[in-house]
């Protein structure tokens, strides 16, 4: 596509820049996340003390909150800026338009998840009301998916895209590609570091991507995600909740900060729900599942919520761009293959109920859960927990001492589905 194709899609589509909300005078509890400052990361023998000391910090922050932001990571303001712009003009295409790219189907509980990967991780557009919420509320959010991004052959040409995408998927997949390549492969020599493994240990038994073979290869997906807000009515019977707690399934996930206070996570050391601070230019990370199931529960894939922002932000819209970012299918999701001396001196093992499952199985089930009434529609914060291979699906009381699988049964609605 030529530079001119692209001026004229973009001035059909009116790609301009997003505007972003201007800070909120309002006073509330924020969490201002430790930054790590990912240019002190240089390679070589030379520099591991400066990486050691990066580790401790990440360490910190992983093994308490899940929760990190990145500074220096590479990627400046104009890329974000020119992502924003594209992705506001594909979530502002037609519904007819959308309706022909949808990732699933139009609601989670009717979506055939023997065949399809539905809203949540398929390619293409999540409608609005895909998701069921309590008291009967559906969400007011619209995404679009981009999926097998580190594959050449399998994002490139013969997928079906919508025009805007196509045009600028070079942008797109070098965004996400460096994401992963790049700056992911530091994070996990970091951990690598934590774990006591050699470096590289993480990269190449998890995350590395190799052409070609999907299947063996680390892997993400991206997303665009337009938060509209609520209707009146709807938002006093979620409590204000715009997309409910849940935790991630993913190894890390890697989300543009954003001025508008919408992002709360459960404070680990009081369980209060707070706001995540902004970091300009920076990236908020946090890990999922497969990483506190990996780690054996040493890091924490803390619950997070996005919620109605404060009344002076009210009339900006949330759109994000999003890396779920997942270890190969095949990765066991227990400490085991770590052989972690650190795991080991901290005690941090394979509890014995949870069953040897790899990371294939726990991004299925996890997957087909997220909006499904029977467990989603409570009458309180938490949805339903649900039991999976010995594990709850969601990472809910993992903070509290001494929580158990049996002191979930007896303190909580436990289902099996
Ligand atoms: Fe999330």
């Amino acid at each position: 596509m030529t530079q001119l194709d692209v001026e004229s899609i973009d001035k059909k589509y009116n790609v301009r820049p997003f505007v972003e909300a201007t800070p909120s005078k309002s006073k509330v509890d924020v969490i201002e996340l430790d930054a790590i400052d990912l240019s002190l990361f240089k390679e070589g023998p030379g520099h591991l003390k400066q990486r050691q000391e990066l580790a401790a910090k990440l360490e910190k922050s992983l093994s308490t909150y899940g929760f990190f932001s990145l500074i220096n990571h590479g990627i400046d303001t104009e890329e974000f800026e020119h992502l924003r712009s594209v992705a506001q003009s594909l979530l502002e295409l037609p519904e007819e338009v959308k309706r022909q790219y949808l990732a699933g189907a139009l609601t989670s509980d009717s979506e055939d998840r023997s065949i399809s990967l539905g809203g949540e991780r398929g390619a293409g557009f999540k409608p609005r009301g895909y998701w069921s919420m309590k008291n009967g509320v559906t969400d007011s959010i619209e995404h679009y998916n981009f999926r097998d991004l580190q594959q050449a052959q399998l994002f490139d040409k013969n997928r079906p895209y919508p025009e805007i995408a196509r045009a600028h998927l070079p942008e797109v997949a070098h965004y996400f590609r460096y994401l992963h390549q790049t700056i992911l492969r530091k994070i996990t020599i970091l951990c690598d570091i934590i774990f006591e493994l050699p470096e590289g240990f993480l990269w190449e038994n998890y995350f590395k991507v190799i052409d070609g073979d999907l299947y063996n290869s680390g892997s993400g997906f991206g997303r665009f995600m337009l938060y509209h807000a609520m209707k009146k009515e709807d938002e006093v019977k979620v409590d204000k909740n715009w997309l409910r707690g849940h935790s991630d399934g993913t190894g890390f996930t890697f989300i543009t900060s954003q001025p508008i206070l919408s992002l709360q996570i459960r404070d680990y050391y009081s369980g209060d729900w707070k706001y995540v601070g902004h970091t300009p230019n920076g990236l908020i990370v946090n890990i999922g599942d497969a990483m506190e199931f990996i780690s054996g529960g040493y890091f924490k894939s803390s619950i997070h919520r996005v919620v109605t922002p404060p009344e002076d932000q009210k009339q900006f819209k949330r759109l994000v761009l999003i890396y779920f970012c997942n270890p190969k299918q095949p990765a066991v999701l227990d400490p085991e293959p770590l052989n972690s001396p650190k795991l080991k001196r901290l005690g941090f093992d394979k509890p014995k109920e949870w069953e040897k499952i790899v990371f294939a199985q726990w991004d299925d089930e996890k997957g087909r859960l997220f909006g499904k009434k029977a467990v989603n529609d409570t009458n309180n914060d938490e949805p339903n927990l649900v039991l999976l291979y010995g594990r709850l699906h969601e990472r809910w009381h993992q903070a509290e001492s001494n929580f158990s699988l049996d002191e979930a049964r007896k303190r909580f609605n436990v289902i099996t589905i």
